[in-house]
């Protein structure tokens, strides 16, 4: 999986450590602290069933915060407070521990995404032949001033390493379907077929 900085936990089945907790708490200082947290837990609105199904598949110690996090993540599409909530009142696992974990990972999401992820490919070869003005395209065509979800909560649109096919450069993934060897008017062609006929 891959890292947004040097791994806290280290791999998956080691223990959770004080830097998980400090990652944590900065997150939750930032999003409000657990007490608002708590707040939105109460008010909550998402089915939180999924959460005893992953923690009765995956346990309840700190080497299960990533197997668990990737099944929510899986289920809801990204990772709601109340979720992680749940699982810290469910586990071992403190909030602090399951957002210095959720918050490390580029692959874990703390915000609700768009129907369908547009993954552009900003990795080397495609920089190198402009994959920043296909970027600005596409978000032009979707009314976006940058990386992020559309109003409707169709698209969201993303900056990404490489995605594997550097001779079809630049390119961009839609969903699971690649599109390569943009240009700004193929890209924006691209996007106004998906708005047309692939967010219904
Ligand atoms: S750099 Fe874009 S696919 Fe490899």
């Amino acid at each position: 999986m891959k890292e947004r900085r040097r791994s806290p936990a280290g791999s998956q089945g080691r223990r959770l450590g004080q830097k998980d907790a400090r990652a944590g708490r900065l997150i939750l200082e930032q999003l409000g602290g657990l007490d608002d947290m708590q707040e939105q837990t109460a008010m909550g609105d998402v089915d939180l069933a999924v959460v005893d199904t992953m923690v009765t598949r995956y346990g309840t110690e700190s080497d299960a915060a990533i197997p668990i996090l990737l099944g929510l993540q899986d289920a809801y599409g990204y990772l709601p407070l109340e979720v992680l909530q749940r699982v810290a009142e469910k586990t071992n696992i403190t909030a602090d521990q399951l957002y210095g974990v959720a918050t490390f990972y580029s692959r874990f999401r703390l915000d609700p995404v768009g129907k369908h992820i547009i993954r552009v490919c900003h990795g080397t070869s495609c920089h190198v032949r402009g994959v920043v003005n296909i970027t600005q395209a596409i978000c032009e065509e979707l009314g976006l001033d940058g990386e992020g979800t559309t109003e409707d909560m169709n698209f969201t649109v993303e900056k990404v390493a490489c995605l594997g096919c550097c001779s079809l450069s630049p390119v961009i993934m839609i969903d699971e379907t690649v599109y390569g060897g943009l240009t700004r008017n193929k890209a924006r062609k691209v996007i106004k077929r998906w708005v047309r006929e692939g967010a219904e």
